[in-house]
């Protein structure tokens, strides 16, 4: 049939990373790794088939990494090694072999090669960088009104609040429900003077409802924007508002429809679209009548006039097609301001348009561990905005749980908590009082990161690079790191080695080469070693690098609740190099040159360090500020910024 594949040879010492949305561990030697989106629900680590479906991959060996893009959006599977030991193989229904070998030789030069072909992610707004919370539902705006305050009473930072389907009237997209948000504008503008943005849920069905005057169904209808099976007959599945139809998002008129009629949200105030269910997820009855998944038929038209395709070569771009939408409406609605795209399917590229989260984890801890793994090869697929679940999305995340999943989700470049209907609440203060404070620590520490996290996130705009990384990112040529899950590394310079199972208050802890230093006590490593670290419920092992610049912020309650008027640099002697980036953090304004960096260089000699700073360049000025240089265990020197060039010495 249409079926077309390719052989080669895999090398003894060689393993495999990437491949998008994946559960596991990290390396996928020996596996068979499907590219067909599907609504994972109830996902483990055997799970083959996700959300995204990412046809990309990197094989790595001590000195040598090359990647693969297989340049299908129709069904595709690699198999490396899983059918015949010591051969990978890729297959496709698409009836043609087109795929790209991207010769590294090392990771970073891969991903950097893989992200100038399928796209780099727009910078967020730096608000999306803080904390968001999240419930399936905060369902009125009392609760919502209550649950801001709870936040700012208790001072733990936040930024963002997702409003789940039950805004809607009954899971209507693009309507507000009146008796439980009667007055969304008002609500939204109380909270953002209150420093918090709204993000709301949209999900592609739209409810069939040929009677009952609802425009965005009649819209799409009298346009026919809607997908219809190859007999020329709208298609109908059965989500959340039960029978639906769906937009077909190939075609550019239907994404303009959709981008536009966020205007219903952004009218009110919304910053942000969570797009979910477009893998598209679907049933053949109503929901709660256990029904069957299904998807449109194969052989659904789909695509413009001029290009159109089947739904089999369409299936995994629904997703994407769906962010792009979303984002570019955004864009044209919320004129100059930047905003926030999150979805749960993807395609290559989705970096483009959106943020992604893994959808619907469990409140479990091998899901805690999971998180990483999974994290770091959506990071290495160029998909660098990405996050889970803290607390777990189904279940009851016990205390220690939840204490543990906030330490790791500090690190998650979208750091948001989220929980299932009919599941406890997951919000950092329903645990009792050590877990809150465990949790306002963490959330501190992230803040308090900003400068630094902002930077890994123009660095991921600008080459690609990824947020949350493997160590094998760092270290190729070090064969301890092809296997090490447990440990990542944010940024450069930032270690985390955290615990992910109850009752550990130790763990065995990798250092490569080099010089390491303990985060919190300072206690200095020469590696390749492993240590014994000691992890008490409140302490997650965090390491940095010898050499390493860590710019640092004072703690906020969101992130612009006033001008940064200290910025402190820690600096860990030895030799390193940070250049800091930062703007407005809201406008795009950046793109006309109102962006600063500042390049910042520590080097040591056996009792004298020297720590070299650039001239400001760019053409944005930060508001006035000290900046508080700090040399680690040693002492600190401060200075006002006026952007010139300086030399320090320690
Ligand atoms: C899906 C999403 C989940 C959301 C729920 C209700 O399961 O993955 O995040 O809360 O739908 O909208």
């Amino acid at each position: 049939g249409n079926t077309v594949a390719a052989w080669k040879t895999i090398a003894d010492n060689e393993h495999f990373y990437g491949f998008g949305e994946r559960t596991g561990l990290l390396d996928k030697r020996s596996e068979r790794q499907t590219n067909w989106t599907v609504d994972a629900l109830d996902y483990n680590t055997i799970t083959d088939e996700m959300y995204q479906a990412i046809p990309f991959f990197m094989a790595l060996r001590p000195d040598l990494c090359y990647g693969i893009f297989f340049h299908t959006s129709h069904w595709s599977q690699f198999d490396l090694g899983a059918s015949q030991p010591g051969v990978w193989q890729m297959q496709t229904h698409s009836g043609e072999l087109d795929y790209y070998i991207l010769y590294g030789p090392t990771p970073d030069k891969v991903v950097a090669a893989y992200t100038e072909l399928t796209g780099r992610m727009p910078l967020p707004p730096k608000w999306a960088l803080g904390y968001h919370q999240c419930r399936w539902s905060y369902d009125s705006e009392d609760v919502v009104r209550s649950l801001a305050q709870e936040f700012r009473d208790r001072r733990l930072p936040c930024d963002v609040i997702h409003l789940d389907i039950d805004y809607m009237r009954g899971f209507r997209v693009f309507t507000w429900n009146p008796k439980r948000f009667p007055n969304p504008a008002t609500l939204l503008k109380d909270l953002k003077d209150d420093g918090f943005k709204v993000v709301t849920i949209v999900d592609p069905g739209v409810k069939y409802e040929p009677e009952a005057d609802y425009e965005i169904y009649e819209q799409g209808l009298e346009h026919d924007y809607y997908v219809r099976q190859s007999n020329g007959e709208i298609f109908h599945g059965y989500v959340w508002p039960d029978r639906s139809v769906f937009p077909d998002f190939l075609r550019p008129e239907v994404r303009q429809w959709w981008g536009d009629s966020q205007k219903a949200l952004t009218d009110a105030g919304v910053a942000g679209i969570w797009n979910d269910m477009n893998e598209p997820s679907m049933n053949d009855r109503p929901f709660g009548d256990h029904g069957d998944h299904i998807w449109f038929p194969m052989d659904a038209p789909q695509g413009p006039a001029d290009e159109k395709t089947t739904h089999a070569e369409a299936h995994n771009l629904y997703g994407l097609h769906m962010s792009r939408a979303s984002a570019e409406g955004l864009e044209r609605l919320r004129s100059g301001e930047r905003s926030f795209v999150l979805t749960r399917s993807g395609f290559a590229g989705v970096q483009r348009y959106s943020s992604v989260w893994m959808g619907d984890n469990q409140s479990w801890w091998e899901h805690l561990e999971l998180s990483l793994p999974m994290l770091c090869n959506m990071g290495l697929s160029g998909v660098a905005f990405v996050g889970c679940d803290i607390g777990g999305f189904a279940g009851n995340a016990t205390a220690e749980l939840f204490a543990r999943w906030m330490q790791v989700g500090m690190l998650y470049p979208l750091m948001r908590a989220h929980s299932a209907l009919d599941t406890e609440q997951h919000e950092p203060w329903v645990f009792g009082e050590q877990t809150e404070r465990i949790c306002r620590e963490y959330m501190e520490l992230r803040y308090r990161l900003l400068p630094y996290l902002y930077t890994l996130f123009w660095e991921a705009a600008t080459s690609g690079t990824p947020i949350l990384r493997p160590l094998l990112y760092h270290y190729p040529n070090d064969a301890k790191t092809y296997h090490l899950h447990d440990q990542a590394l944010l940024g450069p310079s930032l270690m985390a080695a955290p615990i992910c199972r109850p009752g550990v208050e130790h763990r065995a802890v990798y250092l490569p080469e080099g010089i390491w230093f303990d985060w919190w006590t300072g206690e200095r490593y020469v590696g390749p070693t492993h240590i014994l670290a000691h992890a008490p419920l409140e302490r997650m092992p965090l390491y940095v690098k010898a050499g390493a610049i860590i710019p640092m912020q004072p703690v906020m309650q969101y992130t612009d609740e006033r001008p940064v008027d200290e910025l402190r640099l820690r600096v860990w002697s030895g030799m390193g190099e940070l250049t800091l980036y930062e703007d407005d953090g809201h406008s795009f304004d950046y793109r006309e040159g109102a962006w600063a960096t500042t390049t910042y260089r520590v080097s040591s000699e056996v009792d004298r360090t020297t720590i070299a700073i650039s001239a400001r360049e760019g053409n944005w000025t930060p508001p006035a500020r000290t900046v508080i240089v700090e040399l680690v265990g040693v002492g600190e020197q401060q200075f006002e910024d006026d952007g010139s060039d300086r030399s320090l010495t320690f």
